[in-house]
């Protein structure tokens, strides 16, 4: 059997530090398996989130080789084992202890938005009706499995730390499932530009890459809202429009 070196990132948020750990590897194993191996054999006290092992929990999020990934998803074969792979926690969240993060402003942020609102139903009976081409685009949307990696990787929370003017990729994911949802009838537009903050995404599109759904969320989500707030706020005939109706 072959071994590899981890650097795991040791602490808690008063600070820690990186402590090799070599373990053995072997085919078909990913971080997650070493972790756990470690766990077992060197480091009772490690501390990691985990709860499915099949990459549908969203708990094992963490930071490989400096890029934000689920560990149960990450193949070691897909990484140079020559060089210690370096796991260490989000650096979104504030740090709880060792690879877990403290993620609950999240769930903050997401009471926050305004919840689903369906319009009157269409028919006497009580049903509605809805084109297939509108529910199949917001089918995309509910795959998230809020693993908070685009949240980790955006640069407007993890470097410009504007967790009080900006909901994040995860969010607007979330407000755009909302809003094209074909029966939903609530007006989420002012939020979007006001306290929801999307003018801080200049659409660099590192959410979309991170996405373990494969969620097209810029494009999709983002860009999309965006075009919503500029049609009411920015568009000229819009204004005068607005202006004449008040
Ligand atoms: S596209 Fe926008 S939301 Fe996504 S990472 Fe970039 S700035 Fe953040
Ligand atoms: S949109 Fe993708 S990266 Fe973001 S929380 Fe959902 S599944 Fe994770
Ligand atoms: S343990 Fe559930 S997504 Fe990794």
């Amino acid at each position: 059997m072959a071994s590899a070196i981890f650097r795991i990132w040791r602490g808690d948020g008063a600070g820690g530090r990186f402590q090799d750990y070599t373990t053995e590897v072997a085919e078909g194993m990913v971080v997650l398996d070493a972790i756990h191996r470690i766990q077992a054999a060197q480091a009772n006290d490690l501390a990691v989130r985990w709860n499915c092992k099949a990459g549908k929990c969203g708990s094992c999020s963490a930071e490989v080789n400096g890029i934000p990934r689920l560990m149960c998803m990450t193949r070691l074969s897909e990484l140079p084992l020559d060089k210690p792979v370096v796991v260490e926690p989000m650096k979104a969240f504030p740090p709880v202890k060792d690879l877990v993060t403290d993620v609950s402003w999240n769930y903050e942020v997401k009471k926050a938005i305004k919840p689903f609102r369906p319009r009157p139903p269409d028919a006497p009976d009580g049903t509605w009706r809805m084109a297939q081409s509108d529910v199949d685009r917001v089918q995309e949307f509910r795959k998230c499995i809020e693993c908070f990696l685009c949240q980790d990787v955006c640069h407007v929370l993890r470097d410009h730390r504007l967790h009080r003017s900006f909901i994040g990729p995860r969010f607007l994911v979330y407000a755009a499932a909302l809003e094209m949802h074909p029966l939903d009838a609530e007006d989420r537009v002012d939020d979007l530009r006001g306290a929801h903050g999307i003018g801080y995404c200049n659409i660099t599109k590192c959410c979309t890459k991170v996405c373990p759904e494969s969620i097209t969320i810029t494009d999709n989500a983002i860009i999309p809202l965006k075009e919503r707030v500029v049609d009411r706020f920015y568009d000229p005939l819009t204004k005068i429009l607005r202006v004449l109706t008040k």
